[in-house]
């Protein structure tokens, strides 16, 4: 099984579509040595699928064909793997280049980098972002993005071949209207067409319809001498020269083409007189494209025309991105640069679960991620909003703003009174002297102080606390009953100022003040006094 797993990182991008052939032995072959059931992924990934699909003996099974999609583009060919001492060996597919012989399927390529100039097209797909494989034999053509303006250094196709590529991805080099005119550095052949069209080839030509005119710009600083154009089609005779207008004469030498034929196609190359060269390879050819049919919803195109060089440009109407490229170039291939594009509905990233909103006490009221949609959000309990609850999914297909933030609610310390103090200094949930929703916090009063108000109270999700704190008034307390008298008023506690009267039984008397004052600190003008026996006072 070990060499399988090898063989199955090809099997990667090699899809089964069809369901396997299995070819089976012959019963009375005895040396047969059974192979377990193949891992086959079923269309690009291994899955249990695959097992549940090819659910059969294999102990008979030697060989097992099926429709394998090979490479990025997904081209079709027929594959097979075999059984062979008990492993599974492959997979060989059908070439139809080769005789439609089973050949083994050679190693993979993959593009590790892009250079940021450099447009690589396989099979007139362009290829955007790095990390694609390609199968082997898979030629990439590649070109500068600005013709005229880099020049390309390196080989302009590699191939693949058997894992490696043939030569290194090459590089594009500046010119000199991006070097400031540089003598070490090549000129930029700046391309106008003032009348026809043009298309700028996925392998780098500029493919021209005839009867176009255009004028090649090699870009040079006059002072440092003169450039010079050669070209290779043998019966062409251009005119080149300095430009005339007082503002191009001394930095743009061109070379002209009017109303080009077939016979105009070979390379221009301007070479400064070090010997530095830049070209551009034209051809010319009267080729027309397929007529774009807009059928799909929404989209609108401009049609230049069908020729050569002619673009078509799409568009979808507001609340609509377009999905592929805008801008298509009918191409010497005859074929447009890209498939038609569709419109689709201008989406903001969606934040309807908890991954997606990525904090813990956000909750989502209201979710719309289309365009002019919103979304709105709350907190958990114990949680208040930090910022607008709603945002809104904009033309670009990003939110109006950042998501909103959930923080706890707290209520601040409570206010101690004077002469109090809290029972619980430290109340679950208490953060940094702040307390947390739902905490409870008791008051004391110290000595001869009462507590006036409630003596506990709660932080509320407002956050702020249920009551007021309470105040620790200073109060005097019940003093008692003298023997054979009473007191009046009976009191839990008396305010500052309130008289006490006591008050004897007959036949007893004090024989001091009988009554007392609740003084300002809680105490009592003076002990309480007893109630004698008159007689005993005589
Ligand atoms: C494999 O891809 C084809 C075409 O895209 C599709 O029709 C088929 O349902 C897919 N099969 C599996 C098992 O995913
Ligand atoms: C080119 O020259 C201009 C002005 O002389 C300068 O600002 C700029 O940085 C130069 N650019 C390069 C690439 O040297
Ligand atoms: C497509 O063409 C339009 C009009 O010529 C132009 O404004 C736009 O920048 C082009 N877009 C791309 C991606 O080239
Ligand atoms: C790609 O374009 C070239 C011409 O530029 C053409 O000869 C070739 O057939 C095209 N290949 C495919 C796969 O369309
Ligand atoms: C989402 O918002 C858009 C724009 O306001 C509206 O047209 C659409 O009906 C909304 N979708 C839902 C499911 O409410
Ligand atoms: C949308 O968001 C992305 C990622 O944050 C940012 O790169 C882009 O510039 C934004 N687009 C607009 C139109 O604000
Ligand atoms: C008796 O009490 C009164 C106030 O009730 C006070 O003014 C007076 O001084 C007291 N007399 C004595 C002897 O304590
Ligand atoms: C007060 O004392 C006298 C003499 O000691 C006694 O006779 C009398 O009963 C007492 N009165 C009361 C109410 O106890």
């Amino acid at each position: 099984m070990r060499l399988l797993t090898k063989i199955l990182r090809i099997f990667l991008i090699l899809k089964t579509f069809l369901l396997p052939i299995y070819t089976k032995l012959p019963q009375d072959d005895f040396s047969f040595d059974s192979c377990s059931p193949p891992q086959l992924a079923l269309n690009g990934s291994e899955t249990e699928a695959g097992e549940v699909r090819i659910k059969k003996d294999f102990n008979h099974v030697r060989e097992v064909k099926f429709s394998g999609s090979i490479g990025p583009l997904g081209e079709q060919r027929l594959c097979k793997i075999k059984c062979i001492a008990g492993q599974w060996v492959g997979p060989l597919c059908i070439d139809q280049q080769d005789n439609g012989r089973f050949q083994p399927l050679f190693r993979n390529c993959k593009l590790e980098y892009i250079n940021p100039h450099l447009l690589v097209t396989f099979r007139n797909v362009s290829i955007h972002t790095p990390g694609w494989t390609f199968p082997h034999g898979a030629k990439l053509h590649t070109r500068c993005k600005e013709l005229g303006l880099y020049k390309l250094l390196g080989t302009a196709t590699p191939q693949c071949q058997n894992g490696q590529w043939s030569s290194r991805l090459p590089s594009c080099v500046p010119t000199t209207l991006l070097t400031n005119f540089t003598e070490d550095a090549p000129p930029s052949i700046l391309i106008r067409i003032p009348s026809g069209s043009a298309s700028a080839e996925p392998g780098g030509e500029l493919a021209v319809f005839p009867g176009s005119t255009l004028h090649f710009e090699c870009i040079f600083s006059r002072r440092l001498g003169s450039p010079d154009w050669t070209w290779t089609s043998p019966l062409g005779q251009y005119l080149t020269g300095w430009a005339i207008a007082s503002e191009e004469r001394d930095w743009k030498y061109r070379l002209s083409i009017y109303y080009a034929k077939p016979q105009d196609s070979g390379t221009f190359t301007c070479a400064t007189p070090r010997g530095i060269t830049n070209s551009i390879t034209l051809v010319v050819t009267a080729v027309h494209c397929e007529p774009i049919s807009v059928t799909r919803m929404h989209l609108s195109v401009r049609v230049e025309g069908t020729r050569l060089g002619h673009k078509a440009i799409f568009q979808c109407p507001m609340g609509f991105i377009v999905s592929g490229e805008a801008n298509l170039t009918c191409q010497a291939s005859g074929k447009w640069s890209a498939p038609v594009p569709k419109c689709d509905l201008v989406k903001c990233p969606p934040l309807d679960t908890p991954e997606k909103l990525g904090e813990p006490h956000l909750q989502v009221e209201e979710h719309n991620n289309s365009y002019g949609g919103r979304s709105v959000f709350s907190c958990a309990w114990g949680y208040k909003l930090l910022g607008p609850p709603g945002i809104e999914c904009e033309l670009s297909g990003n939110w109006s703003g950042p998501l909103p933030v959930c923080t706890p609610i707290q209520c601040p310390p409570p206010v101690l009174p004077l002469n109090g103090h809290l029972i619980q200094s430290e109340a679950p949930g208490m953060d940094g002297g702040r307390y947390a929703v739902g905490s409870l916090v008791q008051f004391a009063c110290t000595g001869a102080h009462h507590l006036e108000g409630e003596a506990s109270i709660i932080c509320t999700e407002t956050g702020f606390w249920s009551h007021p704190p309470p105040f620790c008034r200073p109060k005097c307390s019940y003093i008692g009953e003298p023997k054979n008298g009473f007191i009046s008023p009976t009191k839990f506690a008396y305010d500052p100022g309130d008289e006490l009267n006591i008050i004897c039984n007959d036949g007893f008397s004090t024989n001091s003040n009988d009554s007392l004052i609740c003084l300002s600190d809680g105490k009592w003008s003076s002990v309480l006094p007893a109630c004698a026996n008159i007689s005993s006072l005589i």
